[in-house]
């Protein structure tokens, strides 16, 4: 496997950055990831987007070459072989010559890129598989979720807890209200109503959650973004997963709230992936 490195194409096992790099430091970056079908990079300008605001928002300058990103990228893609490919893509205020909080002067930022393969969400081939067992947690994340940061501690904690380690996801909660899960939005159905947490809640735009509320309401599905508390989800008929690698996954339960009221020809969740996939297969 190749990775991309502040200006080359450098193979995994030999890629090296330095201990000094801010990111090793002090978790001092952003990221992105992008899922490519074939050679298409899904929603890209969304994700080019979202990477120039969070670089913004912790004050690293637009990297130079971040206008020929897709250039990178479509090198990598072809290295890498695979049909399908998550592309990681991380950036980093850069290497500073001492530990220091305040960096010193203006830095060179890293780039770094890296690509695995995406394996096609299986819900796809087995509409009927199991859903995603899935965890209730305190969000004990900081108040900038909407930044794709690299610090995701909060967020892999869940994961290193030898309770919960069979669990496909996590949902963080604040203040009673369910905010998204460790590395995806979320979506509930109440009756024909899809609800999803509004943008103002702590959490992360995901490009794919903001497709989906433009998109299913262009096909005539019920859908607002609305706050859902913890006991609201006593009423939920259906929970949903979205995120670029994991695309849209229903839920199986949540803690030992079992959702298994609809079978995945009732469900909207089966319906909503018929439009996703109606996309990729244009897209594609
Ligand atoms: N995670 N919320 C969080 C906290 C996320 O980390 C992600 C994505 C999402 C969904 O965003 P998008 O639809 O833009 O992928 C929501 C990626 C996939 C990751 O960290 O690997």
């Amino acid at each position: 496997m190749w990775t991309y490195l502040n200006g080359d194409f450098v193979k995994k096992e030999e890629v090296k950055i330095s201990p000094f790099d801010r990111g090793f430091l002090f978790g001092d970056g952003v990221y992105e990831v992008i899922p490519s079908y074939g050679r298409n990079f899904f929603l890209y300008d969304d994700h080019l987007e979202r990477l120039k605001r969070s670089l913004s928002a912790i004050n690293i300058d637009p990297l130079d070459n971040l206008d020929n990103l897709k250039t990178l990228l479509e090198e990598l893609y072809e290295r890498n072989e695979f049909d399908n490919q998550s592309m990681y893509i991380q950036v980093t205020r850069g290497v500073d010559v001492e530990r220091s909080h305040k960096s010193s002067s203006k830095l060179k930022p890293t780039l770094f890129i890296s690509s695995s393969e995406l394996n096609i969400n299986p819900y796809r081939l087995n509409p009927e598989k199991k859903g995603l067992i899935v965890g209730l947690d305190t969000d004990i994340r900081w108040k900038r979720c909407d930044i794709k940061a690299i610090t995701l501690l909060p967020n892999i904690i869940p994961y290193h807890d030898n309770y919960s380690s069979d669990l496909d996801e996590t949902l963080l909660h604040d203040n009673n209200l369910i905010n998204e899960g460790t590395s995806s939005n979320v979506f509930f159905v109440f009756g024909d109503q899809i609800v999803t947490p509004p943008k103002n809640q702590n959490i992360l735009q995901g490009v794919t959650r903001n497709y989906l509320l433009s998109r299913l309401s262009g096909k005539g599905f019920s859908v607002l973004e609305k706050k859902v508390s913890i006991e609201d989800l006593n009423k939920v008929d259906e929970v949903w997963m979205t995120s670029s690698t994991k695309e849209i996954q229903p839920v199986h339960n949540i803690e030992d709230l079992f959702l298994s009221k609809r079978t995945h020809q009732e469900s909207l969740w089966h319906k909503a992936l018929k439009v996703v996939e109606s996309d990729l297969e244009v897209y594609s």
